[in-house]
């Protein structure tokens, strides 16, 4: 049974991981570490193992590492793509500084390493439709160029030292749980917040521009089946396009007034993440990850919808 560390555990991914990995690993071999700023709560801090570990402190993480035996680390620290514009010293401290402390750890203690890229590790002189698998990456924010570092770091620690790295490009997840947290496919998470409250919808995106997006349960499985994957069979590590469906903001608000068609949006841009999106491809090939590991999408966008209009009716009406 593998002993997992995921770094990040109360964030947009680690709280759910976290929760996923200990119902498929056991509770008490996955570890949730956190920052003292973002302290586990709930199930997530009762349901197994919980440390202090902050990636930009690689004693800590070593220390961590060795009292829980672990040979696996979930690398999910990072800031989203528009806190990373106004912050961008400290996207490149956490996500570079901070990975490399992890690859050292890993390379020290023999872990595994999975480390999330990005739709956003693309950029502007890529192909926009069917975004190939190995293609240019010339990323202009700050979030993608420590993806694309992240992704070369990572495959250079397996190359030099047989760090077992791994990892997927994520699109735009999309999810009940953990609210947005700065990202510029968010919007996709707050219009449906806005339709069960009734509200209406400003739109920050605008119409026409369109990106791969997620369910998370989906984004969960690939997380996983990736480290689970037969290793002879891999040709690339870091990182794996992946996709699951590509929309823009008339498409999803379509999809949502098919259940509730009252529903109401009007567009708003916001500058900053409109450039970035634009930026960023319109819909990867993720036939790679298919041929290699077997990766499948399960949610297209009109069963997600169904599925977060019913959970998040839920559990808005329980606040
Ligand atoms: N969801 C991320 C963002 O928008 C992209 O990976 O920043």
């Amino acid at each position: 049974m593998k002993k997992i560390l995921i770094i990040g555990s109360t964030g947009q991914i680690g709280s759910e991981l976290t929760m996923k990995l200990r119902e498929v690993y056991g509770d008490s071999n996955v570890v949730a570490g956190y920052i003292p700023s973002a302290p586990p709560m709930g199930e997530l801090a009762e349901s197994g193992p919980c440390e202090e570990v902050d990636i930009t402190n690689g004693q800590q993480i070593a220390d961590v590492v060795t009292k829980h035996g672990i040979d696996t680390i979930y690398n999910l620290a990072a800031l989203l793509s528009a806190v990373g514009e106004r912050k961008p010293l400290l996207a490149w401290h956490i996500g570079i500084d901070g990975l490399l402390n992890v690859l050292e750890v890993a390379r020290e203690h023999g872990c595994a390493v999975f480390t999330p890229s990005s739709i956003g590790s693309f950029g502007p002189n890529a192909p926009k439709d069917g975004t190939p698998q190995d293609t240019i990456q010339q990323p202009r924010t700050m979030y993608g160029i420590t993806k694309v570092s992240g992704e070369l770091l990572s495959n250079y620690y397996a190359s030099k030292f047989g760090v077992d790295t791994r990892s997927v490009r994520f699109p735009g997840l999309i999810s009940y749980v953990a609210p947005p947290g700065g990202g510029t496919t968010d919007y996709a998470v707050d219009i449906y917040y806005s339709a069960v409250r009734g509200e209406k919808f400003m739109c920050p995106i605008k119409g026409g521009t369109f990106m791969d997006m997620m369910y998370m349960p989906d984004a969960l499985r690939a997380a996983i089946e990736i480290m689970e994957a037969d290793e002879s069979k891999l040709r690339h590590r870091n990182s794996f396009n992946i996709a699951a469906m590509s929309f823009d903001p008339e498409i999803i608000y379509q999809s949502i007034r098919k259940y509730i068609p009252s529903f109401e949006m009007e567009y708003q841009i916001d500058s900053l993440r409109q450039e970035i999106a634009e930026s960023w491809p319109n819909k990867l090939d993720d036939t790679c990850a298919r041929m290699e590991w077997g990766w499948k999408h399960r949610y297209d966008l009109d069963a997600m919808t169904r599925d977060m209009i019913d959970k998040l009716s839920l559990r808005l009406n329980k606040q």
